[in-house]
């Protein structure tokens, strides 16, 4: 359903409240991957020419309780300010008399940075208190958190019923390139998928077997799914009897289905978890007792990296193998490689594949690296998100 967006609303003087995805990782007190910063430098850019006055909402990470430091946004406040080279007045509440005042005093063009949404429980809750305290200092919402609108949250959906609200540019371009990557896919339509757990991603991978052509399974949730086929997988990591289930379901479904399920023929086994560990590559038939796969072999890499070279379109979420340690981080490194040299469209969706797409210095290689992994998911399983779905219609 087309939703209104910037471009339907005038700003100019207004107080704008917009809530960004700045969940980026922090290194020593300092933003280490500002990619969600600058993405949204788009909106923040937009408002500032028109004289809007700017009041930014995030949550970053997951505190459980209070407000803990290192989850506070001081550090994004400061990396902002670098990056824009100008002042950004951080607040260290969320709502309140303190915030009222000081939106008061925002000049047009002006920005603030409001502190971590999930420090206020009622975020999560999404408790209609919350929402309203905020909007006594808004007149437009403006959502530009592709990344956390998959959350009912008061900061995505709560403060919809107070204020007009609209799509930023980030969302709005993520919207249309997911959009457009499900509605009319240039075939072949290859989807690259890892991760751990085949039960996360039951509704993600039926919704691939009835769009894609190929659906290629790496990551540690191949095992699970080696196991369904009646393999041994040694000490492999593998769901317990559910997930096990799920993955024999799904396999049934995929023989139905036009879309072929692809899983690895040869795999690297290790001893013990760890990057010193003995390693070797076996066929995934002769997976020896007591040993663990943690990456895809050299066989499987370059039979879905032709798969990828053949390909009208790819979707990859969810890293092959542990890419974090170098000896199991080659299979990941061959998807990522043979996507930045694939003709057709690459779409990268997931925190897991976008942190490894760096470590391979990658990702400026790619067509789209969307800025949400789990909101990527849930869009492609179902197409609605309830931070988009509450926006104003068009
Ligand atoms: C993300 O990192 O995927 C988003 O910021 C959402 O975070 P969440 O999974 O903690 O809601």
């Amino acid at each position: 359903m087309p939703k209104q967006t910037l471009r339907n609303v005038d700003v100019t003087g207004k107080r704008v409240l917009v809530r960004v995805d700045f969940n980026v990782p922090l290194y020593a007190g300092r933003v280490a991957d500002d990619t969600r910063i600058t993405a949204a430098l788009p909106t923040i850019e937009h408002l500032r020419k028109r004289g809007a006055r700017i009041v930014l909402v995030s949550h970053l990470g997951r505190p459980e309780q209070g407000s803990p430091e290192k989850y506070r946004l001081d550090p994004v406040a400061a990396h902002l300010a670098h990056v824009l080279r100008m002042p950004v007045r951080k607040m260290d509440e969320l709502s309140g008399p303190a915030v009222e005042e000081a939106v008061d005093q925002l000049e047009p063009g002006e920005i603030m940075l409001l502190e971590n949404s999930r420090f206020d429980p009622r975020e999560k809750a999404n408790d209609p208190k919350l929402a309203a305290e905020m909007a006594r200092f808004t007149d437009i919402f403006v959502n530009d958190a592709f990344g956390v609108s998959h959350r009912a949250h008061a900061t995505t959906v709560g403060i919809t019923e107070h204020v007009p609200s609209v799509a930023g540019m980030l969302l709005e371009r993520e919207l249309h390139t997911l959009g457009s990557l499900l509605a009319a896919p240039r075939r072949p339509f290859v989807v690259v998928l890892g991760g751990a757990k085949v039960s996360d991603k039951i509704a993600v991978i039926e919704r691939f077997l009835e769009l894609a052509d190929s659906l290629l399974v790496g990551g540690a949730m191949c095992f699970t799914f080696l196991l369904a086929r009646g393999l041994s997988v040694g000490s492999s990591k593998v769901e317990g009897p559910e997930g096990i289930e799920v993955a024999r379901r799904l396999l049934g479904i995929a023989a139905e289905s036009r879309c072929e399920l692809v899983l690895p023929t040869d795999v690297v086994v290790a001893d013990e978890f760890k990057a010193e560990a003995a390693s070797k590559v076996v066929s995934v038939e002769e997976i020896p007792e007591g040993w663990m796969g943690l990456d895809i072999g050299p066989r499987t890499a370059a039979h879905y990296a032709e798969k990828i070279a053949e390909a009208g379109e790819v979707f990859w979420n969810g890293p092959m193998g542990v890419f974090e340690m170098e000896p199991f981080a080659h299979g990941t490194g061959a998807i990522a490689q043979a996507m930045a040299e694939a003709d057709g469209l690459t779409v990268v969706g997931g925190g897991d594949s976008v942190a490894a797409l760096r470590t391979f210095g990658l990702e400026h290689r790619m067509d789209h690296v969307s800025t949400g992994g789990g909101a990527a998911l849930e869009f492609v399983e179902g197409g609605v998100l309830p931070g988009v779905a509450a926006l104003a219609d068009l």
